[in-house]
């Protein structure tokens, strides 16, 4: 008897109790939502700036000073991390790279990685994967090495399949864990329209629409992109996502010069929830627009 009524004593205090907790779970999933910020970095790219290769090193540390004195919880460089991969670009990176305080995370451009052989050196150069997903408040991001996701070079080919089905693997866990999905990567998936023609700076269309369909499916509403030079925002037809363009602190072609992404994320509904800054480049003494289009780039496409 004695036993009975502290057992049912003891659940009615329990029983509540974890109740409450259960529920507090779901309140903390609804409503503790924490805010946080993230920068996007565009081309570092050193070694590409018309006034030489110590110039792009010394706006990087320009860039540096100014994510730091940000309460950024981490940013992402979207690839192209030198230009031509010389031992004295990387060697300037390696130097710099040291001095943000804030972690960021580093992508793959066509400047880093055209071949097996660079992809390897870039993971052992940068001591990262070309593609990696980590979580944050809520939030999944995908950054993916959009060179082996898009290109058709036979010896990419493994790498090419196992990173499509890497991607709809993260896309599939983050929405099986009720996160919201932020992608990132270099070249622009499109640049005015859906269904426009392939040019150097996109996913051909032979991936374009099973990219964007994977996108949509998702419910994917960002997309940080470099490789173009420019800093602007692309749309998709119905509005349903952003493509984040910024030209980055080696080179730019359009009239915004060198510049970071600043992001505000205030709720746990990405849809409503992430607004967007640009800000220009603090302390560049030269703001000059580069003449003319890039050319000389390594190739990632069989022919
Ligand atoms: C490159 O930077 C140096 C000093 O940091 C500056 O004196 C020089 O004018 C810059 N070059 C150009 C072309 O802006
Ligand atoms: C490489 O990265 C790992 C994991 O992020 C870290 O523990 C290690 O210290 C890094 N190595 C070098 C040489 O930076
Ligand atoms: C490789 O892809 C490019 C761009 O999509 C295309 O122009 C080219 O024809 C493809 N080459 C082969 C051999 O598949």
């Amino acid at each position: 008897m004695k036993g009975t009524l502290g057992s049912i004593l003891l659940l009615s205090l329990v029983f509540p109790l974890a109740l409450a907790v259960t529920d507090m779970r779901g309140l903390l999933k609804r409503d503790g939502f924490k805010p946080f910020r993230f920068c996007q970095l565009g081309d570092i790219q050193i070694g590409f700036g018309l006034d030489g290769w110590q110039n792009d090193t010394q706006r990087m540390h320009l860039a540096a000073q100014q994510v730091n004195g940000q309460d950024f919880d981490f940013c992402i460089a979207v690839g192209d991390l030198t230009n031509d991969r010389f031992s004295y670009e990387i060697q300037a990176f390696q130097d710099t790279f040291p001095e943000f305080k804030t972690k960021v995370h580093l992508l793959p451009g066509n400047h880093d990685i055209s071949s097996v052989a660079t992809l390897k050196e870039f993971i052992a150069d940068y001591n990262v994967s070309d593609h990696s997903a980590f979580s944050h408040n809520g939030y999944r991001f995908i950054m993916l090495n959009s060179v082996t996701l898009i290109s058709n070079l036979t010896e990419f080919a493994p790498y090419t399949s196992a990173e499509w089905k890497w991607f709809e693997h993260q896309l599939v866990s983050a929405a099986d864990n009720d996160e919201e999905i932020i992608v990132s990567h270099h070249h622009l998936p499109f640049e005015f329209t859906e269904d426009e023609a392939d040019s150097y700076w996109t996913f051909p269309n032979r991936v374009r629409g099973k990219y964007l369909d994977l996108i949509k499916k998702y419910n994917v509403h960002h997309i940080m992109v470099g490789h173009r030079h420019e800093t602007k925002n692309i749309y998709a037809t119905d509005n349903s996502f952003t493509i984040y363009v910024v030209a980055g602190t080696a080179r730019f072609f359009d009239d915004n010069g060198f510049g970071i992404n600043y992001f505000d994320v205030s709720s746990g509904n990405s849809a409503t929830g992430v607004s967007q800054q640009y800000v220009h480049l603090q302390g560049v003494s030269l703001m000059k627009r580069s003449p003319g289009l890039p050319n000389g780039c390594p190739d990632i496409f069989a022919h």
